[in-house]
Order: structure tokens, then sequence, then C-alpha cells
């Protein structure tokens, strides 16, 4: 196994729901650690540049305006494949499809509104992780 970092999102759904440290909890039970922190009320460009490979997706209007309305937590994780491991310990993107105990299960509302996002893949965590915290900040 690679220790691996990963960029986590607590979206303003579940922040507007007082839920941070639940799920800060949850990710901590699961093996992984919180590496960098941070609470930012994302501008339209960061939403939209964050989400760009969305663009063409019907969705994709009201997930800007969604990612703006509130402020959210952004987090560098830290474990072994962290990358899978945040993504099994978060569920299915749809809430409805999410697996009994993950996180999207327990507090996501709907596809959209579903509590947090995590990188994909090697690849975009390092570009997430990047867009968010400079290597000096990532503990
Ligand atoms: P996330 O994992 O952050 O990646 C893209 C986001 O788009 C997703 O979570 C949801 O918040 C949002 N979204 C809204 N509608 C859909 C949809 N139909 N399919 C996938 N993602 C959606």
């Amino acid at each position: 196994m690679a220790i691996e970092r990963t960029l986590s999102i607590i979206k303003p759904d579940a922040c507007e729901q007082n839920l941070i440290g639940r799920i800060v909890a949850r990710f901590e039970e699961g093996g992984l650690r919180v590496a960098a922190m941070r609470k930012v009320h994302l501008t339209q460009a960061q939403a939209e540049q964050f989400y760009a490979v969305h663009r063409e997706r019907p969705f994709y209007a009201d997930l800007v305006q969604f990612m703006t309305r509130n402020p959210c937590v952004v987090m560098a994780l830290e474990g072994d494949d962290a990358i899978a491991r945040n993504r099994e310990i978060m569920g299915a993107t749809d809430p409805a499809q999410a697996a009994p105990g993950t996180i999207r299960d327990l507090y996501g509302t709907n596809v959209q509104e579903n509590a947090v996002h995590g990188s994909d893949s090697l690849e975009n965590a390092k570009i997430e992780v990047g867009y968010f915290f400079p290597e000096a900040e990532i503990y």
C-alpha cells in the first residue's frame, strides 16, 4: 500500500448543518489523517475552475451556485491508499445509492447536495490539493 494524499471538501450543505466535526471523525476513524485544513467561501470563479471538467454537464451551473452559497471546508487527507479509502468512506455520489454508514448515506441530501467531494484519481488529487494548499501548508 502506498501513502497518498487526496483532496476532501466538506460542502456547504454539510457545513450549514453543523456536521464538520462528525464528518472529520469518520475520515479519522477510517484511517485517514488531516494533513491540511481550511474553511473557505469559494468565489464563482474558483468553483467554476475547480469543477471545469463538468462544464458541459447539465448540472454545472447549479453545482457552481451550490458550492458558492456558503463556506465549505477543504482538507488534504493522507494515509494508505487515501484516494480509494476516501471514496469508500464517502460512498457513492448519489446518497440514494451510497452504502449504509457512508458519509453520503448518513448526511447527503441528493445527488448534488451530497455533503462531501473527494478526488477521483492520483493525478486529480495532486491537482486538487495544489489548488488549495501550497506544499508548505501540508503537514
Ligand atoms: P462531486 O463528487 O463533488 O463531483 C461533481 C459534483 O456534481 C457531484 O459531487 C455533485 O455534487 C454534483 N452533481 C449534481 N448532479 C449530478 C449528477 N447528476 N451526477 C453527478 N454529479 C452531480
